[in-house]
């Protein structure tokens, strides 16, 4: 019997199960009613009397061990379990979730505003010729515009420069898309000044463009009323300035009503008004350039500034807080939209 008992210590040395399917092969083979284990317990009571001491010792002993083997090897079927992540009934472990950034919050409002209205957006190139940011705009040679203290030059003559404003996608729209056309051009702009909390050498503007007969300074205001309201408010009240802008005439600068009604306030310094876009009638001029017949159509285009729109609506006092990346900044859009 000892013999027996010593071929099963052996059998049995070390035993890890790989997976619960062999931990039961092991309970059914040894532990188990008809087990090796019992058959060696009904073995013992057949033995001689001289034998039992030593033989019922070394059989206990044995039963502890199978027990230990089974146990531990049940411990260590859970832990893999555990740490593969498997047991599905467990909680899962939490997602931390960002949160869309205040300037592609008031960009995404902006183009929902005028996709409703009936435009379609947009894009074109942020590294631009000399032709689409001033040439075809009508800036003249002279412009401060093209200044080095206003342009980042990328290649001098000819020209190749970051584009100072969307208007360039105006012009490469034209270009290309016959008349009728409804559209709108975001995207990112650069120039060369001082950061403050005012202004950065990087920034958003939205650009828009109505090319088709008879369109009329009139549809300009209310298509700009209409996304006023949308944007600040439904009392909101718009005004036109007239301006100047190379590429339109006549040029204006468009205000909205302040929410706090004249009545003084930070943001409107007391005028009861804010700035926010330049606009007007597109000039025949810059629709010749793009071969355009300014016989047959006439247009309005507008700009305006994302961050300045966002600081507006979301009250910022500083510019430079959209690029620190300041989680504690970000954070307080996560509801917004
Ligand atoms: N491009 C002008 C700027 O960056 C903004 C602007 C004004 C765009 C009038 C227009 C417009 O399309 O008609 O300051």
């Amino acid at each position: 019997m000892l013999d027996k008992i010593n071929q099963i210590r052996q059998e049995t040395a070390g035993f890890t199960p790989g997976s619960p399917a062999l931990l039961e092969d092991f309970r059914l083979k040894y532990l188990s009613k008809k087990g090796l284990l019992n058959e060696l317990f009904d073995e013992f009571k057949t033995i001689g009397n001289e034998q039992k001491r030593e033989v019922g010792k070394s059989l206990n002993e044995l039963k502890n061990e199978l027990n230990e083997l089974f146990e531990a090897g049940k411990r260590s079927l859970e832990g893999a379990e555990q740490a593969s992540g498997m047991d599905l009934s467990l909680p899962g472990d939490p997602v931390a979730m960002g949160s869309r950034h205040p300037i592609s919050l008031v960009l995404n409002e902006i183009c929902d505003i005028f996709t409703r209205l009936g435009f379609t957006i947009a894009d074109g190139p942020e590294v631009e010729d000399d032709w689409h940011v001033f040439s075809a705009l009508n800036f003249p040679p002279d412009h401060p515009a093209r200044d080095m203290q206003d342009t980042f030059f990328i290649e001098k003559n000819p020209d190749i420069v970051l584009r100072t404003h969307t208007s360039s996608v105006q012009v490469r729209v034209m270009e290309k898309t016959p008349p009728p056309i409804r559209m709108i051009m975001p995207g990112r702009v650069f120039r060369n000044e001082a950061i403050s909390a005012r202004s950065h050498c990087i920034f958003h503007q939205v650009e828009g463009l109505y090319i088709a007969p008879k369109v009329s300074f009139a549809d300009l205001k209310q298509t700009l009323l209409a996304f006023a309201r949308e944007m600040f408010g439904e009392h909101t009240e718009i005004r036109l300035r007239p301006s100047y802008f190379p590429f339109t005439e006549p040029s204006a600068e468009m205000d909205v009503s302040c929410s706090c009604g004249g009545k003084g306030c930070n943001l409107c310094k007391y005028t009861g008004w804010l700035e926010v876009l330049g606009c007007g009638m597109v000039d025949p001029n810059v629709l010749k350039n793009c071969n355009i017949d300014p016989e047959e159509y006439s247009g309005f285009a507008f700009g305006m500034g994302v961050e300045r729109i966002a600081l507006l609506k979301y009250q910022i006092k500083d510019i430079r807080m959209y690029f620190e990346n300041d989680v504690r900044f970000l954070r307080q859009f996560t509801q917004a939209l």
